[in-house]
C-alpha cells in the first residue's frame, strides 16, 4: 500500500465551493469516482460478467477489518446500519434491558424499540451518564461513538470498562467516527457504520463487525444466497448452508456501490487514519479558537450564530443546521483557507 501525505491526497478531491458537510455525506476521493465511472460504463455496456463485481466488496470489508482492528472473518456488509443493527436487535433475548442515550440516531435506535413486543425495554439517558447508567440489570448498551446531534466523542473507555465489569452487550454505531477517529475498537461486541459519511463513498454500503463470542447469539435473519461460505456456490435449493464467518449476515452487495467505496477506504488507509484525525481535529479547532471557543477532540463543530445557515448558504458554503444549531464537519479534504473563509463569512 503506498502511503500518501495528506497534501498530495488533497488533489484528489475537487468540491465546489467550500464543504463542510461531511457529517451529512462525504465527497469520493477522484479513485473512488474513476472506478465508478468504469463499472458503470462496462454495466450500460454489458461488457462484462458479473461475478467480479463482488471483489471490491471484499476489499472494503478487508479495508474496514484493518480500521476497526478485527480480523476479517468478523465483518459483514449490508446496505445501511438500521438493516445490520435489525439483525442484533431481533435477536436479543425477551425482556432484555437496553440502554441508550436520548440524542441517539434512530437508525441505531429504533431497531431496539420495536421490541418492545417481546418486553424488551429501551431507557434514554444523557450522553454523560451512559457509562455511569451501565448497571447489573442493563443487558445490551447501544451507543454512537460519536453523535450525529452533538459532535461528542463518547467516552469509550469508561463505557466499556462499565460494560465488561457487567457482562453487558455492547453495540457501536461508529457512522460519524470511522474515517477520523481512530477506532481498533475490538473490545465492543458489535461495531456497525455506513461508509457515506467520513468513509466518502456512496450511501448503501454498510460494515458490520462482531466479535466471535456473539455471533451465534445473532440469527442471520436476512440470509440469502449471499450469507454462504462462498455465494457462487449458494445459488440453488437446501439445506441451509451458512458461512461460519461474520459473511452469514451479509446480504447481496450494491455492485456498483462497493466499487467505489473499496476505492475510497483504499485512499483512507494510504493517508492513514491517524494523519486524518489529526489533520481534521486541528481544523476544527482552528475553527473553533476563531469563534472563541475551547478545543475539544471532535471532527464536528457545533455553534450558535445568528442567520449562520443563511450567511453560508450566500457564500456557497455547505454546512448543517441540526436542532437549530449550525454543524460544520471538518475532513480530509478541507484546509485553512477553509476555516479562514468561514470565519470571515460568519463573523462579518
Ligand atoms: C450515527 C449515524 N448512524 C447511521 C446513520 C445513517 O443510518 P442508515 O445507515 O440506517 O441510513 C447516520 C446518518 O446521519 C448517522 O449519523
Amino acid at each position: 500500500m503506498e502511503p500518501l501525505a495528506i497534501a498530495e491526497a488533497q488533489q484528489l478531491w475537487a468540491p465546489a465551493g467550500t464543504y463542510l458537510n461531511t457529517a451529512s455525506y462525504g465527497l469520493p476521493p477522484q479513485p473512488a469516482w474513476d472506478a465508478l465511472q468504469v463499472a458503470l460504463a462496462d454495466w450500460q455496456g454489458g461488457r462484462t460478467s458479473w461475478e467480479h463485481w463482488g471483489g471490491p466488496g471484499e476489499d472494503a470489508r478487508a479495508s474496514f477489518a484493518r480500521l476497526v482492528g478485527v480480523p476479517v472473518e468478523q465483518v459483514a456488509i449490508g446496505p445501511n446500519v438500521s438493516t445490520l443493527v435489525g439483525l442484533v436487535a431481533a435477536s436479543i433475548p425477551d425482556g432484555a434491558h437496553v440502554l441508550v442515550p436520548d440524542v441517539e440516531f434512530t437508525s441505531l435506535l429504533f431497531p431496539f424499540m420495536v421490541q418492545e413486543h417481546r418486553g424488551v425495554t429501551v431507557r434514554l439517558v444523557p450522553p454523560d451518564q451512559l457509562a455511569s447508567e451501565i448497571e447489573p440489570h442493563v443487558d445490551v448498551v447501544a451507543f454512537s461513538a460519536v453523535q450525529m446531534a452533538t459532535g461528542e466523542v463518547a467516552d469509550l473507555d469508561a463505557i466499556a470498562a462499565a460494560a465488561a465489569e457487567h457482562g453487558v452487550f455492547t453495540v457501536v454505531d461508529a457512522t460519524q467516527a470511522v474515517g477520523w477517529l481512530p477506532f481498533a475498537e475490538a473490545r465492543f461486541d458489535v461495531v456497525a457504520a455506513h461508509a457515506y459519511k467520513w468513509m466518502m463513498s456512496p450511501r448503501g454500503t454498510a460494515f458490520m463487525a462482531i466479535g466471535p463470542q456473539r455471533m451465534e447469539a445473532v440469527v442471520p435473519h436476512t440470509a440469502g444466497w449471499y450469507a454462504g461460505e462462498d455465494p457462487l456456490q449458494t445459488f440453488f435449493g437446501g439445506p441451509l448452508r451458512l458461512a461460519a464467518s461474520a459473511r452469514r449476515f451479509d446480504t447481496s452487495p450494491a455492485w456498483f456501490m462497493w466499487v467505489a467505496t473499496a476505492a475510497a477506504l483504499d485512499v483512507i488507509e494510504r493517508v492513514g487514519v491517524d494523519e486524518i484525525h489529526a489533520h481534521d481535529v486541528a481544523l476544527a479547532n482552528r475553527f473553533r479558537a476563531g469563534l472563541g471557543l475551547e478545543p475539544s477532540n471532535s471532527a464536528i463543530v457545533f455553534c450558535d450564530i445568528a442567520d449562520a445557515a443563511d450567511k453560508l448558504e450566500r457564500a456557497g458554503i455547505r454546512a448543517a443546521v441540526r436542532g437549530g444549531r449550525l454543524r460544520t464537519s471538518w475532513h480530509v479534504y478541507n484546509t485553512d483557507a477553509d476555516v479562514a473563509r468561514t470565519l470571515d463569512v460568519l463573523l462579518a
